[in-house]
Protein backbone atom coordinates (compact mmCIF):
# COMPACT_ATOMS: atom_id res chain seq x y z
CA UNK A 1 0.00 0.00 0.00
CA UNK A 2 1.18 3.34 -0.83
CA UNK A 3 2.16 5.58 2.17
CA UNK A 4 0.45 8.92 0.51
CA UNK A 5 0.71 11.03 3.59
CA UNK A 6 4.44 11.13 3.92
CA UNK A 7 4.71 12.30 0.52
CA UNK A 8 2.10 14.79 0.72
CA UNK A 9 3.03 18.58 1.56
CA UNK A 10 6.90 17.72 0.70
CA UNK A 11 7.65 20.95 -1.78
CA UNK A 12 11.54 20.92 -1.68
CA UNK A 13 11.08 24.89 -1.66
CA UNK A 14 13.98 25.78 1.02
CA UNK A 15 16.33 23.87 -1.98
CA UNK A 16 14.97 25.98 -4.85
CA UNK A 17 15.60 29.12 -2.76
CA UNK A 18 19.39 28.38 -3.07
CA UNK A 19 20.31 28.94 -6.89
CA UNK A 20 21.63 25.20 -7.92
CA UNK A 21 23.78 24.49 -10.88
CA UNK A 22 20.83 23.04 -12.94
CA UNK A 23 21.84 20.39 -15.36
CA UNK A 24 18.74 19.03 -17.18
CA UNK A 25 18.92 19.11 -21.10
CA UNK A 26 17.55 22.46 -22.37
CA UNK A 27 16.13 21.98 -26.01
CA UNK A 28 18.35 22.64 -28.71
CA UNK A 29 17.22 25.08 -31.96
CA UNK A 30 15.75 22.33 -33.98
CA UNK A 31 12.87 21.34 -31.84
CA UNK A 32 12.31 24.60 -31.36
CA UNK A 33 11.66 25.24 -35.14
CA UNK A 34 8.13 26.81 -35.37
CA UNK A 35 8.32 28.17 -32.14
CA UNK A 36 9.52 31.83 -33.09
CA UNK A 37 6.19 33.83 -32.70
CA UNK A 38 5.24 32.10 -29.54
CA UNK A 39 4.58 33.08 -26.43
CA UNK A 40 6.67 30.18 -24.65
CA UNK A 41 5.97 29.19 -21.26
CA UNK A 42 8.67 27.62 -19.27
CA UNK A 43 7.26 25.98 -16.02
CA UNK A 44 9.72 25.68 -12.94
CA UNK A 45 11.74 28.45 -14.54
CA UNK A 46 14.17 28.88 -11.59
CA UNK A 47 16.56 32.13 -12.03
CA UNK A 48 15.70 31.75 -15.79
CA UNK A 49 18.39 29.14 -17.42
CA UNK A 50 16.34 28.06 -19.95
CA UNK A 51 14.55 31.49 -20.29
CA UNK A 52 18.40 32.82 -21.22
CA UNK A 53 18.93 30.19 -23.38
CA UNK A 54 16.13 30.72 -25.26
CA UNK A 55 16.83 34.77 -25.01
CA UNK A 56 20.33 33.82 -26.92
CA UNK A 57 18.73 31.60 -29.73
CA UNK A 58 16.36 34.89 -30.88
CA UNK A 59 13.27 33.77 -29.05
CA UNK A 60 10.79 36.66 -27.46
CA UNK A 61 7.59 36.62 -26.09
CA UNK A 62 8.77 34.69 -23.08
CA UNK A 63 7.28 33.93 -19.78
CA UNK A 64 8.31 32.14 -16.84
CA UNK A 65 6.86 30.41 -13.41
CA UNK A 66 7.82 29.06 -10.59
CA UNK A 67 6.27 28.60 -6.87
CA UNK A 68 9.59 30.38 -5.43
CA UNK A 69 9.80 33.84 -5.86
CA UNK A 70 13.67 34.53 -4.80
CA UNK A 71 15.20 32.84 -8.35
CA UNK A 72 12.90 34.90 -10.43
CA UNK A 73 14.54 38.23 -9.05
CA UNK A 74 17.15 37.54 -11.36
CA UNK A 75 15.11 37.65 -14.80
CA UNK A 76 14.31 41.05 -16.12
CA UNK A 77 13.89 39.99 -19.75
CA UNK A 78 10.98 37.71 -19.46
CA UNK A 79 7.53 38.03 -17.69
CA UNK A 80 7.79 35.70 -14.15
CA UNK A 81 4.95 35.27 -12.12
CA UNK A 82 4.72 33.18 -8.80
CA UNK A 83 2.77 30.04 -9.01
CA UNK A 84 2.21 26.56 -8.78
CA UNK A 85 2.59 24.44 -11.78
CA UNK A 86 -0.65 22.35 -10.85
CA UNK A 87 -2.34 25.56 -11.27
CA UNK A 88 -1.03 28.03 -13.81
CA UNK A 89 -2.54 31.32 -13.52
CA UNK A 90 -2.94 31.78 -17.63
CA UNK A 91 -5.83 31.57 -19.71
CA UNK A 92 -6.62 29.08 -21.97
CA UNK A 93 -4.97 28.18 -25.15
CA UNK A 94 -2.32 31.39 -24.81
CA UNK A 95 0.56 29.73 -25.22
CA UNK A 96 2.73 28.35 -28.52
CA UNK A 97 5.41 26.27 -26.44
CA UNK A 98 5.90 25.20 -23.23
CA UNK A 99 8.42 23.62 -21.02
CA UNK A 100 9.22 21.72 -18.24
CA UNK A 101 12.95 21.38 -17.60
CA UNK A 102 13.92 19.38 -13.95
CA UNK A 103 10.80 19.88 -12.27
CA UNK A 104 8.98 16.56 -12.72
CA UNK A 105 11.40 15.02 -10.35
CA UNK A 106 10.24 17.35 -7.30
CA UNK A 107 6.32 16.69 -7.98
CA UNK A 108 6.00 14.11 -5.80
CA UNK A 109 2.28 12.86 -6.04
CA UNK A 110 0.71 10.74 -9.03
CA UNK A 111 -2.34 13.44 -8.97
CA UNK A 112 0.28 16.87 -8.63
CA UNK A 113 2.07 14.99 -11.97
CA UNK A 114 -0.79 14.89 -13.43
CA UNK A 115 -2.18 18.07 -13.28
CA UNK A 116 1.05 19.58 -14.11
CA UNK A 117 0.67 17.99 -17.88
CA UNK A 118 -3.04 18.90 -17.86
CA UNK A 119 -2.49 22.14 -17.36
CA UNK A 120 0.38 22.27 -19.53
CA UNK A 121 -2.12 21.37 -22.13
CA UNK A 122 -4.62 23.44 -21.23
CA UNK A 123 -2.35 26.33 -21.62
CA UNK A 124 -1.10 25.55 -25.08
CA UNK A 125 -2.30 26.49 -28.27
CA UNK A 126 -3.78 23.80 -30.35
CA UNK A 127 -0.96 22.27 -32.09
CA UNK A 128 1.43 23.81 -29.23
CA UNK A 129 4.19 21.97 -28.04
CA UNK A 130 5.22 20.60 -24.75
CA UNK A 131 9.31 20.61 -24.51
CA UNK A 132 10.46 17.79 -21.33
CA UNK A 133 13.47 17.02 -19.68
CA UNK A 134 12.81 14.65 -16.79
CA UNK A 135 15.29 12.74 -14.55
CA UNK A 136 14.65 8.08 -15.06
CA UNK A 137 14.68 5.60 -12.47
CA UNK A 138 18.29 4.54 -12.98
CA UNK A 139 20.22 1.66 -11.87
CA UNK A 140 22.63 4.44 -9.87
CA UNK A 141 20.05 5.37 -7.62
CA UNK A 142 18.73 1.39 -7.16
CA UNK A 143 19.96 1.70 -3.32
CA UNK A 144 18.37 5.33 -2.81
CA UNK A 145 14.88 3.80 -4.15
CA UNK A 146 15.15 1.07 -2.04
CA UNK A 147 14.96 3.47 0.97
CA UNK A 148 12.45 5.12 -0.43
CA UNK A 149 9.84 2.58 -1.04
CA UNK A 150 10.63 1.77 2.27
CA UNK A 151 9.68 5.13 3.80
CA UNK A 152 7.19 6.49 0.94
CA UNK A 153 5.79 3.50 -0.66
CA UNK A 154 6.56 4.74 -4.23
CA UNK A 155 9.46 2.65 -6.06
CA UNK A 156 11.65 6.18 -7.61
CA UNK A 157 10.53 8.13 -4.56
CA UNK A 158 14.30 8.68 -2.74
CA UNK A 159 15.74 11.18 -0.25
CA UNK A 160 18.90 13.08 -1.81
CA UNK A 161 22.08 13.45 0.37
CA UNK A 162 21.87 16.98 -0.23
CA UNK A 163 18.30 17.44 1.97
CA UNK A 164 14.71 17.03 -0.07
CA UNK A 165 12.64 14.63 -1.38
CA UNK A 166 12.57 13.80 -5.07
CA UNK A 167 10.89 11.39 -7.64
CA UNK A 168 12.37 10.28 -10.74
CA UNK A 169 10.40 8.71 -13.41
CA UNK A 170 9.87 5.52 -15.62
CA UNK A 171 9.03 5.83 -19.18
CA UNK A 172 5.77 3.95 -18.87
CA UNK A 173 4.54 6.72 -16.33
CA UNK A 174 5.97 9.97 -18.21
CA UNK A 175 4.17 8.37 -21.51
CA UNK A 176 1.10 8.14 -19.84
CA UNK A 177 1.07 11.43 -18.37
CA UNK A 178 1.66 13.04 -21.63
CA UNK A 179 -1.38 11.05 -23.09
CA UNK A 180 -3.43 11.24 -20.20
CA UNK A 181 -3.17 14.74 -20.34
CA UNK A 182 -4.02 14.60 -23.77
CA UNK A 183 -0.88 14.74 -25.70
CA UNK A 184 0.18 13.61 -29.06
CA UNK A 185 4.14 12.12 -27.93
CA UNK A 186 6.30 13.11 -30.64
CA UNK A 187 9.47 11.84 -29.28
CA UNK A 188 10.50 10.79 -26.36
CA UNK A 189 14.85 9.67 -25.77
CA UNK A 190 16.86 8.15 -22.89
CA UNK A 191 19.72 9.79 -22.66
CA UNK A 192 22.85 10.63 -19.87
CA UNK A 193 22.09 13.34 -17.36
CA UNK A 194 24.08 14.80 -14.65
CA UNK A 195 22.24 15.75 -11.27
CA UNK A 196 22.89 19.12 -10.32
CA UNK A 197 25.68 17.76 -7.47
CA UNK A 198 27.30 16.40 -10.66
CA UNK A 199 26.45 12.89 -10.16
CA UNK A 200 25.70 10.76 -13.13
CA UNK A 201 21.95 9.47 -14.01
CA UNK A 202 20.18 9.01 -16.86
CA UNK A 203 16.67 10.92 -17.80
CA UNK A 204 14.36 11.62 -20.88
CA UNK A 205 13.97 14.15 -23.50
CA UNK A 206 10.69 14.25 -24.72
CA UNK A 207 8.35 16.21 -26.97
CA UNK A 208 4.36 16.13 -26.80
CA UNK A 209 2.22 17.98 -29.12
CA UNK A 210 -1.80 19.40 -28.30
CA UNK A 211 -3.54 17.67 -31.54
C1 LIG B 1 15.72 21.69 -10.69
S1 LIG B 1 15.00 23.27 -10.69
C2 LIG B 1 15.01 23.58 -12.44
C3 LIG B 1 14.90 25.04 -12.78
C4 LIG B 1 14.91 25.31 -14.29
N1 LIG B 1 13.79 24.65 -14.97
C5 LIG B 1 16.22 24.88 -14.91
O1 LIG B 1 16.27 23.77 -15.46
O2 LIG B 1 17.18 25.64 -14.81
C6 LIG B 1 13.26 22.97 -10.38
C7 LIG B 1 12.46 24.25 -10.30
O3 LIG B 1 11.08 23.91 -10.28
C8 LIG B 1 10.41 24.71 -9.31
N2 LIG B 1 9.22 23.97 -8.87
C9 LIG B 1 9.20 22.77 -8.25
N3 LIG B 1 7.94 22.38 -8.02
C10 LIG B 1 7.14 23.36 -8.51
C11 LIG B 1 5.73 23.54 -8.59
N4 LIG B 1 4.89 22.62 -8.11
N5 LIG B 1 5.25 24.66 -9.18
C12 LIG B 1 6.10 25.60 -9.66
N6 LIG B 1 7.43 25.51 -9.61
C13 LIG B 1 7.95 24.39 -9.05
C14 LIG B 1 11.45 24.92 -8.22
O4 LIG B 1 11.16 26.04 -7.42
C15 LIG B 1 12.74 25.06 -9.04
O5 LIG B 1 12.99 26.40 -9.38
Amino acid sequence: MRKKSRIKGILNQEIWKREGKYSAPLPGAKILRGLEAGPLLDIGCGYGRLLEHLRNLGFSNLFGIDFVEKPLRKIDFAMVAVGRAEALPFRDEAFAGAFLVGILSSILEDEGRLRVFQEAFRVLKRGGRLFLSAFAVNKHYAEKYRKGLEEFGIYGVFRSSHGGVFRHTTEEELRDLFVRAGFKILRMKRMPFTTMHGNRAEGFVALGEKP
